[in-house]
C-alpha cells in the first residue's frame, strides 16, 4: 500500500502501459484521475477503478490546462504524476513529412512537456513525476528518427525538470521500456505482421521474449514511491538487457 491516500494522475491511463500502471497503482490504494482521447476505453478504465476519467488530447495545450483544473477541482492536488501519453510511427528519412513529424512532437515531447507545465501549481512539494521514454531514443534503429528524436527531446527536458524542481523537492524520473506487447505497434497491422512484429521484437531482446505492460509499469510505481527516495533524474531502461547488454 505504498500509495494509500495519494493521488496519482496518469495521462495516457486507458491502455497498455498506462492502464497496466493504474491497476496496479490502485491495487496500493490511490486515488486515481486518468486521460486519454478514446473516450470508450476512458470510460471502462474509469468505471473499473474509480477513477476520475478526462477526455483529453496532449497535443492540444488547451485540453492539457483543462484536464488539469478539472483534476485540481476534483483531487486537490497531485502526489504522482506519471505522463506516459504516446503516440509511435516509423518512416525511413526522406519519406517523412512535417505532419508525420508534427504528429508524433506535438504528443511526445510538445504534449508532454506543456502537460507537465500545466500540472505543476497542483503537484506537491515532496511528490514524483515519472516518464514514460524509449530505449528508442538511444538505439540507432532504422526508421525510428522521429520518434527517437521526440523521446530522447523528454529525455533531456526530464533531466532539466529533475534540477528546476530540486527546491520544491519533487524527483522526476523516466522509464525506457523496450519492445513491450501493447497495442501501439498493433494498429492498423494485419494478424501476420503482429506476429511478424512480435518475432523480430523477440529476438532482438536478449531476454528472448517483449516485455509486458504490467513489467514496466512495476518499475513505474517503484520510482514514483518512497522507495525511490533518493533517485532523481533517471532513465530506468525496462527492455529484458536491450541496451545494457548490447553496448
Ligand atoms: N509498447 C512499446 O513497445 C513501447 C516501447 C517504448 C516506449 N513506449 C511508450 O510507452 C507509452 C505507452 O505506450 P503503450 O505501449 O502503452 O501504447 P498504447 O497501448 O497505444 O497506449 C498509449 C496511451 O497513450 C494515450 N495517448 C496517445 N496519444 C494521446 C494523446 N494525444 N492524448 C492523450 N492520450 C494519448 C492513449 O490513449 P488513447 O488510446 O485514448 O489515445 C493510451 O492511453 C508511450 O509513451 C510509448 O511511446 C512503448
Amino acid at each position: 500500500m505504498r500509495f494509500k491516500d495519494k493521488n496519482v494522475v496518469i495521462l495516457g491511463g486507458n491502455a497498455g502501459i498506462g492502464l497496466a500502471a493504474a491497476r496496479l497503482f490502485k491495487a496500493e490504494g490511490a486515488k486515481l484521475a486518468l486521460t486519454g482521447r478514446n473516450a470508450e476505453s476512458l470510460a471502462q478504465a474509469a468505471g473499473e477503478l474509480s477513477a476520475l476519467g478526462i477526455r483529453s488530447n496532449m497535443a492540444n495545450i488547451a485540453d492539457s490546462e483543462a484536464a488539469m483544473h478539472a483534476i485540481g477541482n476534483a483531487l486537490g492536488g497531485i502526489d504522482v504524476l506519471f505522463v506516459n501519453a504516446g503516440v509511435g510511427g516509423f518512416a525511413p528519412v526522406m519519406e517523412i513529412t512535417e505532419a508525420f513529424w508534427d504528429g508524433i512532437h506535438s504528443v511526445n515531447l510538445k504534449g508532454a512537456f506543456f502537460a507537465i507545465q500545466k500540472a505543476l501549481p497542483l503537484v506537491r512539494d515532496g511528490g514524483a513525476i515519472v516518464i514514460t521514454g524509449s530505449i528508442g531514443s538511444i538505439s540507432a534503429l532504422p526508421g525510428n528518427a522521429v520518434y527517437a528524436a521526440a523521446k530522447a527531446g523528454v529525455r533531456a527536458v526530464a533531466r532539466i525538470l529533475a534540477a528546476e524542481l530540486l527546491p520544491r523537492r519533487i524527483r522526476v524520473n523516466m522509464v525506457s521500456p523496450g519492445p513491450t506487447d501493447t497495442e501501439i505497434f498493433k494498429r492498423d497491422a494485419s494478424a501476420e505482421d503482429i506476429a511478424g512484429m512480435r518475432r523480430l521484437f523477440a529476438d532482438a531482446v536478449p531476454i528472448g521474449r517483449m516485455g509486458t505492460p504490467e513489467e514496466v509499469a512495476r518499475a513505474v510505481l517503484f520510482l514514483a514511491s518512497e522507495e525511490a527516495s533518493f533517485i532523481n533524474g533517471v532513465d530506468l531502461y525496462v527492455d529484458g538487457g536491450c541496451i545494457e547488454l548490447k553496448r
